[in-house]
């Protein structure tokens, strides 16, 4: 039978700005080439039938039977979650046979659980008769699927990159009110490549949750509400290791707008020295590198980059590295592009 609908929504790179959307701070990112695919057609009888196709696994289940307590795991819980949260916005679903399929590794820091949560809600939508949320109300609506359905208590960064990224640009969000800037990247003869370390990360699983929580402390303690409020000198009052997260927090957000001057500058050099104090900074104060992931560093260094640093929640996942003109990346490594976002697709 035919697929009546096709929705596709990219990975992302965060070129810096990391651990920073949580914290009302600042952040880089664009969307790559790769991403997910849904196809989708609707049926009678008020049941998802979903497929993931690269898994060659299947599922299904009733709409009126969604609760985040049943979720289960896996991929198979984002699918129940974008039903779930769909729903509840409003949205009114039909019946559908889904099939997901696509080219962003998974646990490999690109944003996989992003794309497959905006490809399924776009998916979704566009076979419902009701339209859809607005933008960033979307941007939500899948970042609580993470949260309500997965038990990942990620930010906004993502899914704003795979839903909102725009092609040879980087955007620059500042997460206090959400404002989105769309930056030019322009590299001239450098590229930029991402490199998995080999070593899987699940933000639900790994040390993610407990940053944000140690974030959250922070803020108690400071009598504020957002680490965005916070300055060095502060630092002063609070415990280790909460200082040292903090201030991974606060030079973090500078070395954004550092970042978006050189590249305005076309400086590729300031560039690729943010990168490596963003992976210092990662590694030493917020301490979510791992010796794979360390690995993966001194291999792009080796090859001739001059920046590199870890990408997206950390413990394991991928490197990206500004490579000097003319060196090879390491073997394994895949160059990245900024490309569109899926609602910049979708206009096409
Ligand atoms: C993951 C989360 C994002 C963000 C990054 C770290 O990718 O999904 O919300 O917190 O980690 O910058």
């Amino acid at each position: 039978m035919e697929w009546e609908v096709t929705a596709f929504a990219p990975g992302r790179v965060n070129l810096i700005g990391e651990h920073t959307d949580y914290n009302g701070g600042l952040a880089l990112p664009f969307a790559i080439q790769r991403g997910v695919s849904v196809r989708a057609r609707a049926q009678s009888g008020g049941r998802i039938e979903v497929s993931a196709a690269d898994q060659g696994e299947r599922e299904n289940f009733a709409l009126a039977d969604l609760d985040p307590a049943g979720a289960g795991t896996g991929w198979v819980a984002f699918v129940r979650g974008a039903a779930g949260e769909l729903a509840r916005s409003g949205v009114e679903l039909s019946g559908a046979v889904l099939e997901i399929s696509g080219d962003v590794p998974q646990g490999a820091g690109l944003s996989s659980s992003a794309a497959l949560e905006v490809a399924l809600c776009l998916a979704m939508i566009e076979l419902s008769a009701t339209p859809g949320p607005e933008p960033l109300e979307l941007v939500r609506l899948c970042s609580r699927i993470e949260n309500r359905w997965t038990g990942a208590q990620t930010g906004l960064l993502d899914q704003i990159a795979s839903l909102l990224a725009e092609e040879d640009h980087a955007l620059l969000i500042d997460f206090r009110d959400l404002a989105i800037t769309p930056v030019p990247v322009r590299l001239g003869e450098h590229r930029l490549v991402v490199l998995d370390s080999g070593e899987s990360h699940a933000n639900a699983a790994s040390g993610y949750n407990e940053r944000r929580r140690e974030c959250a402390a922070a803020c108690s303690r400071l009598g504020v509400d957002s680490l965005r409020e916070v300055t060095e000198p502060m630092l002063a009052s609070l415990p280790e290791p909460l200082d040292r997260r903090v201030r991974h927090v606060i030079t973090e957000n500078r070395r954004v707008k550092e970042t978006v001057a050189a590249l305005r500058g076309d400086d590729r050099s300031a560039v690729g020295a943010q990168l490596d104090a963003s992976h210092a900074s990662l590694r030493d104060d917020y301490e979510i590198s791992t010796p794979a992931v360390e690995a993966a560093v001194k291999r792009c260094r080796d090859a001739g980059a001059i920046g590199a640093r870890l990408v997206g929640g950390g413990f394991g996942g991928s490197v990206l590295a500004l490579m000097a003109p003319g060196a090879e990346a390491p073997e394994g490594s895949v160059e990245v592009r900024p490309g569109p976002g899926a609602a910049q697709l979708l206009a096409r």
